[in-house]
C-alpha cells in the first residue's frame, strides 16, 4: 500500500508569467532537450546554505573566474518522476539519490546539503510543474539536481561559495535506438577511472573525459564505450551512461563496486529485484576474455545496461580488439524484458513497490 504525501510548501515560489507547456510535443520526446517552467535555486555563502526558492527556468549568472568553469568542483544527480496509472506522481528512490549526491559532494569537498532540503525541494518543484510529467508509460520527467562552486578565484582551492539547482524536463528514451539493442566497443587505449579517483562519484569530469573515446567509438559505428579497468585493462566496469549486466549460465552478473564504478540506483534495483525473485545474481569481476569465451560456448545469453536515463537498455553487440559478440540485435532478452517490465511497472504503479522505492505526491 503506497502512501500519498502532502507536499509542504517550504520554499517561496516566483511563478513564470509565460508557461512553455503548450509548446511541447509530448508525443515526440527525446532526452534532455526540453525543460519545465521552473527550477529550484539554493545558494551557499557565509559558511552556510541559505534559504532556497523556486523561480522560472532561466539563465544562471556566474563570474568567468568561478571555480566550476576551471577546476570543475561540482556534482550532479539524475532522477525521474512518473505519472502513475491512478494519476498520482511517483518520484523514484529519492533517499538513494540523495545519499549518492551527498557522497559525490563529500568527495569533491562540497558542503553537504541537508536531506530534508533536497527532498522537499524535489517534491515541491515536481508538484508545481506536475503538468510537465508525461502520462505515457514509456516517458517520464527527468530531474537533474546539481551543485557547483562559484568563488571567483583562480588559485586551486576549495570554493567558499556554491549554487545548487534542480532543473527538470520531460523525456522519452535515452538512446536513439529506443529500446532496441545498442552496440558497444571497448577502448583499451583509454580508461574511465582509477581506484581512489572519482569514478564512483557523479561529477562532471568523468563524463567530460569519456567524450573523445566516445567520439572515436561512434566513428567506428558504436553508440557507447564499454570501459575496462584501468590497471589490467581486462575487467569490464561500466558504460559511462549506464552500469552493465550480463546473463552467463543463467546467472545475472555485474561488476562489483570497487571504487571505479558509479553506484547506480537502477543497478541496485536490478540486484534487489533478482534477490526478491530468487534469480541468481552476483557482483563479481568479469573479464572481457571470459565474456568472449562464454559467448563462444553459448553460455552468454544476454547483456544489458541499467541507469536512470537508460532504464534497462539491451546490448546487441560488443566489440573488442577486432572480435565481436553478437547477441539479439532486434529485441531485449527475457531477463532484461522482465526487469524492464517490472521496473517501469513499479514506476507507474502497476507493479507493487517492493521496498519503499516510491514517493507519491
Ligand atoms: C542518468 O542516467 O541519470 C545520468 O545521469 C546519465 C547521463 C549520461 C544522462
Amino acid at each position: 500500500e503506497t502512501k500519498v504525501t502532502a507536499v509542504d510548501q517550504t520554499f517561496p515560489v516566483k511563478k513564470t508569467t509565460a508557461s512553455r507547456l503548450q509548446s511541447v510535443n509530448f508525443s515526440d520526446l527525446r532526452f534532455g532537450d526540453v525543460f519545465s517552467d521552473h527550477m529550484f535555486e539554493l545558494i551557499y555563502e557565509n559558511n552556510s546554505w541559505q534559504k532556497g526558492k523556486i523561480i522560472p527556468y532561466g539563465p544562471v549568472n556566474i563570474m568567468p573566474s568561478a571555480n566550476i568553469l576551471h577546476y570543475g568542483q561540482g556534482a550532479f544527480e539524475g532522477m525521474k518522476a512518473f505519472t502513475m496509472e491512478n494519476g498520482e506522481i511517483n518520484v523514484f528512490r529519492i533517499h538513494d539519490h540523495y545519499n549518492r549526491f551527498n557522497d559525490s559532494c563529500k568527495r569533491l569537498n562540497i558542503p553537504s546539503i541537508p536531506e530534508e532540503t533536497f527532498t522537499q525541494a524535489i517534491l515541491q518543484l515536481v508538484d508545481l510543474d506536475r503538468e510537465w510529467v508525461p502520462s505515457d508509460k514509456y516517458k517520464s520527467l527527468y530531474l537533474r539536481p546539481f551543485v557547483f562552486a562559484t568563488e571567483e578565484f583562480l588559485g586551486l582551492k576549495t570554493s567558499t561559495t556554491y549554487r545548487f539547482y534542480i532543473i527538470t524536463g520531460p523525456v522519452g528514451n535515452y538512446y536513439r535506438e529506443g529500446i532496441n539493442p545498442v552496440k558497444l566497443t571497448t577502448m583499451p587505449d583509454y580508461v574511465r577511472a582509477v581506484k581512489g579517483g572519482v569514478g564512483n562519484a557523479k561529477v562532471p569530469g568523468n563524463y567530460a573525459a569519456s567524450l573523445y573515446p566516445a567520439h572515436v567509438a561512434m566513428q567506428q559505428g558504436y553508440s557507447q564505450v564499454l570501459w575496462l579497468d584501468a590497471i589490467e585493462r581486462k575487467y569490464v566496469e561500466e558504460v559511462g551512461a549506464m552500469n552493465i549486466f550480463f546473463v552467463i549460465d543463467g546467472k545475472v552478473s555485474t561488476s562489483p563496486l570497487t571504487g571505479t564504478i558509479l553506484p547506480g540506483v537502477t543497478r541496485r534495483s536490478v540486484l534487489e529485484l533478482c534477490k526478491l525473485w530468487g534469480l541468481p545474481a552476483e557482483e563479481r569481476m568479469i573479464s572481457i576474455d571470459e565474456l568472449f569465451a562464454a559467448y563462444r560456448e553459448g553460455r552468454l545469453t544476454e547483456a544489458f545496461g541499467s541507469g536512470t536515463a537508460a532504464v534497462i537498455s539491451p546490448v546487441g553487440v560488443i566489440h573488442h580488439k577486432g572480435e565481436v559478440i553478437t547477441l539479439d540485435t532486434e529485441k531485449m532478452g527475457p531477463v532484461a524484458e522482465r526487469l524492464y517490465a517490472t521496473i517501469t511497472g513499479i514506476h507507474h504503479g502497476t507493479e507493487e513497490d517492493p521496498a519503499g522505492w516510491c514517493n507519491i505526491i
